[in-house]
């Protein structure tokens, strides 16, 4: 028991990020200063849960909440890992500590009318507000618009998440309208705010 014990207070002890995958070999896509793009990992069906079950997290990402089991990610692993024209999911890696940190897409793509929907988040908390989001979104932009050949990307954001709407603009995303009090958080009703962007307003601070 003593044993067990010590175990479990060693546990609790061990700082967050420990408990992940620490310093993988990850295969990356893509890659700029501070992150690294790379293909969702079967490996990391455990972490992608975690983070999709958080509540905190949820709150500003998506208006379902709902607890997902083993038998949802697994689903939801398994459609987006097949070949999927319309939909690229990437994990976010920390570069500097090879550590999967969060999710980015590009959803809704349409060949046809050259449009997507961008989605993004930084689900450990302590990889947050250090530039890692930013450089995240500039170069999803750039594959979207140089590689994919896209011209308009829209995404949505929750008015009270004034910390990505920062970031949004600071890579040339403007607000186009908003969809009033279709959100709830904290005891009252927001506004969804919609941004677009086009090649022609993308700051990008790669450019030459
Ligand atoms: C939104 C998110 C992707 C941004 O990534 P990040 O790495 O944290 O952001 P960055 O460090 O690149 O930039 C954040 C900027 O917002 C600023 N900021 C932080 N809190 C802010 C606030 N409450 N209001 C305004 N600006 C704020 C920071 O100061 C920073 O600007 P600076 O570089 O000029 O100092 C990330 O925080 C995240 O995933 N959050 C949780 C999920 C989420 O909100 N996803 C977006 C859903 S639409």
């Amino acid at each position: 028991m003593a044993v067990l014990r010590q175990l479990r207070a060693n546990d609790e002890r061990e700082p967050r990020i420990r408990r992940e995958p620490a310093r993988m070999d990850p295969i990356l896509n893509m890659r700029s200063e501070r992150i690294g793009l790379g293909p969702l990992r079967a490996d990391l069906i455990d972490t992608y849960q975690r983070w999709l079950n958080d509540f905190d997290l949820l709150s500003m990402v998506d208006r379902r909440f709902r607890p997902l089991t083993d038998d949802w990610i697994q689903s939801w692993y398994d459609r987006q890992s097949r070949a999927n024209s319309d939909c690229l999911v990437f994990t976010i890696w920390d570069l500097a500590t090879m550590t999967p940190i969060g999710n980015t897409a590009l959803q809704d793509i349409d060949s046809r009318t050259r449009t997507a929907e961008f989605g993004i988040f930084i689900a450990e908390p302590e990889f947050r507000d250090g530039g890692r989001g930013t450089e995240a979104t500039r170069l999803m932009l750039r594959f979207a618009f140089d590689t994919l050949a896209l011209e308009n990307i829209m995404l949505r954001v929750y008015e009270y998440n004034e910390r990505a709407i920062t970031v949004y603009k600071r890579a040339g995303f403007r607000e186009i309208g908003r969809r009033r009090g279709a959100q709830r958080y904290q005891g009252r009703s927001w506004d969804i705010v919609l941004m677009d962007i086009t090649p022609e307003d993308f700051n990008d601070a790669a450019a030459p």
